[in-house]
């Protein structure tokens, strides 16, 4: 920029054009990815609101915007690699950098009550990890070179105590009787790709963290679920925000820490 000769008005504007946050989440049309775009919007993060549907992520776009926010719309179906050159290419003209990925699109192809483990379909595995696994790691992975361009940059995994192996194998553990293999067994390898990720990041400025956000009244959380979405929101959120103090590798809920 020195070499540059820019008026310095300019240069101050273009430095603090750059120093904003940008966010990009995935699935964020509904759910908790419409509610941490919210959140972390309204806490001055301009957020790209990323969607598989068109449709429904400009009307996201427009609902947030009305409010006076910043949130711009991305087409991101994360299980469409074809997706992700027009992702880099929109972040990389828009702002050079990406701060925060949230990893939140995911399914839960069995529902709530899952499939017994042993009635379990190849197709319901396929199906799940695609999204919840091999998609992540896929999009992370195209989009690390413009977090490394952050000053601090964050991703959070949406994950699930329902990864928790530590947990399901607890007979006293809440989950214990909660058990959808495919569902789970894709968030447990959703948090082993934190780990692994947040191990390989962690002489850089990039944080890893996975991230529980409750069990929230979502289409996936369904309405028996006891949590309202503003709450649901807040782990993702913390996570996103954290400062160079913060913790690297961890699987969180609400500021505590959970077992693997
Ligand atoms: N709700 C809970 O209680 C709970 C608990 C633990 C963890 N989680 C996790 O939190 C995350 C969000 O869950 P939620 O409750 O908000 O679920 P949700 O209401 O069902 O929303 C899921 C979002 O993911 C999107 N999505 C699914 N497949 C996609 C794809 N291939 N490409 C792009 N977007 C895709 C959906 O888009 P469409 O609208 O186009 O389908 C939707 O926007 C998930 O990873 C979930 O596993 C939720």
């Amino acid at each position: 920029m020195a070499g540059l000769n820019l008026p310095s008005h300019l240069h101050i504007y273009m430095t603090m054009a750059n120093a904003k946050k940008v966010a990009l989440i995935t699935g964020a049309n509904k759910g908790l990815g419409y509610e941490m775009a919210k959140q972390l919007a309204q806490s001055g993060i301009t957020v790209v609101l990323a969607a598989r549907d068109p449709a429904k992520g400009e009307s996201a776009v427009e609902k947030l915007k009305a409010e006076g926010l910043d949130v711009q719309f991305l087409k991101l179906d994360v299980t469409n690699k074809a997706d992700y050159a027009g992702a880099v290419a929109f972040l990389e003209k828009n702002f050079g950098k990406l701060d925060m990925l949230i990893n939140n699109a995911g399914i839960s192809a069995d529902g709530l009550t899952g499939t017994a483990a042993s009635a379990t379909t190849e197709q319901s595995l396929e199906t799940t990890f695609e999204t919840n696994f091999f998609a992540p790691i896929a999009l992370t992975q195209a989009l690390l070179p413009l977090l490394k361009k952050s000053v601090a940059g964050r991703i959070v995994n949406m994950s699930s105590i329902l990864g928790s192996q530590t947990l399901h194998a607890d007979p006293n553990s809440p989950i214990y009787n909660f058990k959808s293999l495919s569902y789970d067994a894709s968030k447990a390898a959703l948090n082993s790709f934190t780990i692994h990720l947040a191990h390989e990041l962690k002489d850089t400025k990039i944080k890893v963290n996975s991230a529980h956000p409750g069990w929230v009244k979502t289409d996936m959380g369904t309405d028996a679920a006891p949590m309202e979405l503003p709450e649901g929101g807040k782990t993702g959120v913390a996570l996103a925000l954290l400062d160079e103090n913060g913790p690297n590798g961890g699987f969180f809920h609400l500021g505590q820490t959970l077992p693997w």
